[in-house]
């Protein structure tokens, strides 16, 4: 059985990752210092697998830190990347905590894979990396416009690194570029938890539902777009967790054609703002309370994903409608209300 390191593993889709992995054969552990997650999500995933899934609470900006957790588990045969910070708006305003972090992780953990020869490397990237696209859908090559904040570009230099790992031999390495992870899995048992008040439109409109919120904003209607809001490429973390396992998969059978593979990871669907309120009100039944505010720095226009190579090379294939990442979504914050 292959042993697989997850850094994050505490995070909304390290969590989701974790349950895909162990549910098809992978044994796993986590790192994640939970400075920006719960290790309490874990007992969700444990009640869901059926067994324990241990964390180490390790800064990975900490490289001797991060060392033991190796030391310790001389079994390791893969390793997932997902710790990282990833709030947009936070990171215009804190650049260097956002570089200090999510690189020197990054180039710690490849420093690990390299002196504990661990071949198998799973980067977690973001549609971030095209910035404003000329055209979509984009595809793996479309080519990278400047980063419309530091958390894109410690994005768009972090594939630059796991590429530079890759040249000098020491890693094989799949760069997975998320679009919107949104939802929750279908037990309710696991889902995201947000600190404060949250960035990401989907948490924000089921708080709002809830009550949590007292109303929240469309960030502009005056786009160009179908009906003005801003355009996304939403997808199910259930989706994402998979296509996680598949990049493994994948790996391990020294099936990649290239090294580094890069995937994108979308349903080759975009919604915009508008519609999704419009999708989660059908399918919850609740009204929004939202007014329409000024336009958010940072966000780009439009942008989904042309997702034809993970369908034809990973054997991706996403599953869940719009909706179902509604229901999902909502499902999950009202069994937070209950915890
Ligand atoms: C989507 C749209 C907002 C909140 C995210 C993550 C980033 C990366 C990519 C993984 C935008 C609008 C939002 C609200 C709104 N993920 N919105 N009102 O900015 O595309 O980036 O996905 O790597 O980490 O942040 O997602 O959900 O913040 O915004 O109108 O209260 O919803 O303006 O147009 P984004 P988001």
């Amino acid at each position: 059985m292959n042993k697989i390191l997850v850094t994050g593993g505490c995070g909304y889709i390290g969590v989701h990752t974790i349950v895909d992995l162990v549910q098809n054969g992978y044994e796993v552990i986590s790192v994640d210092n939970n400075s920006r997650s719960n290790i309490a999500i874990l007992e969700g995933a444990e009640k869901i697998v059926g067994k324990k899934i241990k964390n180490y609470v390790v800064d990975l900006c900490n490289l001797k830190d991060t060392e033991m957790v190796f030391e310790e588990n001389k079994d390791i045969t893969g390793i997932i990347h997902f710790a990282a910070y990833k709030a947009v708006g936070e990171s215009v305003e804190k650049p260097l905590m956002y570089y200090e972090n999510n690189i020197g992780s990054l180039v710690n953990i490849l420093k690990c894979a390299e002196k504990y020869a661990i071949s198998n490397f799973v980067f977690s990237s973001s549609c971030t990396v095209y910035g404003n696209p000329d055209a979509i859908p984009v595809t793996e090559e479309t080519p990278q416009k400047p980063a419309e904040s530091p958390y894109g570009a410690t994005k768009q230099m972090g594939e630059v690194i796991v590429c530079d790992a890759v040249k000098s031999n020491t890693i094989q390495a799949i760069l997975l570029r998320y679009f919107n992870p949104v939802g929750s899995h279908p037990s309710t048992l696991i889902g995201e938890i947000p600190l404060g008040r949250p960035a990401n439109l989907v948490p924000a409109i089921t708080q709002t539902a809830i009550g949590k919120l007292p109303t929240m904003h469309v960030w502009g209607n005056d786009y160009d777009t179908r009906d003005g809001s801003c355009l996304r490429d939403y997808i199910h973390v259930c989706d994402i967790a998979h296509a996680h396992t598949l990049a493994l998969n994948l790996l391990f059978g020294k099936q990649n054609k290239v090294n580094p593979e890069i995937f994108n990871l979308g349903t080759g669907d975009g919604f915009t703002v508008l519609e999704v309120i419009h999708a989660f009100e059908k399918t919850s039944g609740v009204k929004l309370n939202y007014t329409v505010g000024p336009r958010r720095g940072g966000d780009v226009v439009a942008i989904y994903a042309n997702n034809n190579k993970a369908k034809t090379e990973l054997n991706w294939q996403p599953k869940y409608s719009l909706d179902q990442m509604m229901d999902s979504a909502w499902k999950w914050e009202l069994a937070l209300q209950k915890a």
